[in-house]
């Protein structure tokens, strides 16, 4: 309520604040709680403040992107969305409860996946079964259904055998199924990655560099399967990336980090247009 008198504000008026995540969301999402909200988020190491007042907002099937600078803090924040590190100050709300505490299995099992900068895959393991270690979320194999191979236990593995077919599938990968991960090669390491983390059916999936190391057309290719995941699955994406092509293409909204802070946020458009983004992308080439 808006008034220019002076009259003594009611308590429920002083207990009003102004959220700090200023989030644009797509209308698509405008009825349903955001999927991931960050408050005032930071972590410091030692002398050093890696992230600051990190405040975002996510809708539930936006796709949003994180860039900046090398070093500016992207890799760093999905650190502690998923709990690899404790934050030093602040709050995540993964739809709308607070994950202070938790472990990053816990936090994942609450909704949250990831993928890696640098890939991490079970080497020495088939295709089929990296992504069954994604699915033991939600598969009930009992210890003992498994050392005596019951009928109960053969029940859990059709399916889960099944469902890592189906999800390889996204990707065109399932005739790939027996495959040893580390034979694969690179573009479609990083693919798997994808369907490992799809497999814990999480609310929002993180992607760090998805398209590190692909060539274009791997990227395009990228391109559309992010989209018709996100489709598909109805959840939310937020993904770093240095393939601008690939943020402004697929992108809703895009957060800038640059040291630690968030700079600008927006549509690509408004980014693209933005002096501020402009300059930390040109400061930092020249420091190359
Ligand atoms: N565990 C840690 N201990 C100390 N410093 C760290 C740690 N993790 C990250 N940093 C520092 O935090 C800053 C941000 O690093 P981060 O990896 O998040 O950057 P980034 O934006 O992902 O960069 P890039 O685009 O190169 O991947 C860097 O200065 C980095 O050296
Ligand atoms: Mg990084």
């Amino acid at each position: 309520m808006m008034s220019d008198t002076n009259e003594k504000k009611t308590a429920s008026e002083s207990n009003i604040v102004n959220l700090p995540s200023d989030t644009i969301i797509n209308k698509r999402d405008m009825d349903k709680p955001l999927v991931l909200e960050t408050r005032h988020l930071g972590i410091d190491f030692g002398g050093l403040t890696a992230v600051d007042e990190f405040n975002i907002g996510v809708g539930a099937t936006e796709i949003m992107g994180l860039i900046g600078p090398n070093g500016a803090g992207k890799t760093t924040i999905f650190n502690l969305l998923t709990k690899v590190y404790q934050p030093t100050r602040g709050t995540i709300l993964l739809c709308g409860k607070d994950t202070h505490g938790m472990t990053p299995a816990a936090v994942n099992e609450a909704g949250i996946a990831r993928t890696f900068q640098n890939i991490r895959l079970f080497d020495k393991l088939t295709v089929e079964e990296n992504v069954k270690i994604g699915l033991h979320n939600h598969i009930n194999y009992s210890m003992m259904s498994g050392i005596f191979r019951l009928p109960s236990y053969w029940k859990e593995e059709k399916k889960a055998h099944e469902k890592a077919l189906e999800l390889l599938d996204i990707f065109g990968m399932a005739d790939q199924a027996d495959v040893q991960a580390d034979s694969l090669p690179y573009g479609a390491q990083r693919r798997l990655e994808i369907v490992r983390a799809l497999a814990t059916e999480p609310k929002i999936l993180l992607l760090d560099e998805p398209a590190a190391g692909m060539n274009p057309s791997e990227t395009e290719e990228l391109m559309e399967n992010i989209r018709k995941i996100r489709d598909e699955f109805g959840i939310a994406v937020m993904l770093i990336e240095h393939d601008m092509k690939l943020v402004m293409g697929i992108c809703e909204t895009i957060a800038v980090l640059n040291f630690g802070r968030i700079i600008a946020k927006g549509t690509p458009v408004e980014i693209q247009n933005n002096p501020q983004v402009i300059e930390a992308y040109l400061g930092s080439k020249k420091d190359e």
